[in-house]
């Protein structure tokens, strides 16, 4: 049995997150996967991780790269309506607060790439299953970089970092896995609370008061990063005082703003 299995075997006490646990040595996208066994009927909290992934994708069309020593792993939820709307929010907290309990300082950039140093350290890529147009399971991809050199790879080298670059050692990938999916699960049973939820993801980002400019497509916009909505969109002031609701993009940091 892989390492991480029997770890999370051992130690995991969720009830539901991660208690049916699925490994594959290598994937093409545990996304995949994960859909596949939501279509046919698997329980809420079934968690796919595999060891390597072939055709690992992030958000916005990218590919996520997935070289061994990382965790690639996607849980299937069945959220009700107005959880759907907390999921990149949940996401990203529980990766934040699994991070930080290893003692290092992450900041959240929004919606949930998590950035050590002001390098990535994990992307999550959050996928719905719809029946008659309505969400009947989401699939969250969690991706983080644990035991490997990310100078090693030009794509991200100078982007991104590693968990054990970081603590000048590696660790056990069982031990993020089930700090994520403790944390996740925990946050899941508190959606009831929006409001706490986003305050805390707001709390947790480095984008939030910082001159920015935000990506989509083929277009892009500056502004001040001012807030986070109640719908969890980016509000962004505009130099002419008004103000835009992001729903999705990338945010990058405008040098020299503070
Ligand atoms: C991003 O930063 O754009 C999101 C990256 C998400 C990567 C994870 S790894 C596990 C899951 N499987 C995938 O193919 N993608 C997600």
């Amino acid at each position: 049995m892989p390492d991480i299995v029997s770890y999370l075997e051992n130690n995991l006490t969720t009830s539901f997150i991660g208690k049916e646990l699925h490994y594959l040595p290598v994937a093409s996208s545990t996304q995949d996967v994960a859909r596949e066994m939501a279509d046919r009927g698997a329980p809420e909290g079934t968690a796919v991780i595999a060891g390597t992934q072939q055709s690992g994708r992030g958000r916005l069309g990218r590919s996520w790269l997935s070289p061994r020593g990382g965790l690639a792993t996607s849980i299937i939820l069945r959220p009700a309506m107005p959880a759907v709307h907390l999921l990149p929010a949940i996401s990203a907290l529980a990766v934040f607060r699994t991070i930080k309990g290893l003692g290092i300082a992450a900041g959240i950039k929004w919606p949930n790439d998590i950035l050590i140093g002001g390098r990535k350290v994990c992307g999550i890529l959050i996928e719905h299953g719809l029946t008659d147009g309505i969400v009947s399971y989401s699939i969250i991809g969690i991706g983080i970089n644990i035991n490997f050199d990310t100078g090693l790879y030009p794509e991200i080298a100078g982007l991104a970092t590693s968990l054990s670059a970081q603590l000048g050692h590696e660790l056990p990938v069982g031990q993020v896995a089930l700090g994520v999916y403790t944390e996740l699960e925990d946050l899941y049973l508190q959606t009831e609370k929006p409001a706490a939820i986003i305050s805390q993801w707001a709390a947790g980002m480095d984008t939030i008061g910082r001159r920015v400019k935000v990506q989509s497509g083929n277009s892009a916009i500056e502004g001040l990063a001012e807030s986070i909505n109640g719908s969890g969109h980016l509000v962004l002031r505009l130099d002419d005082g008004s103000t835009q609701e992001i729903l999705a993009g990338d945010v990058l940091p405008i040098p020299g703003s503070g």
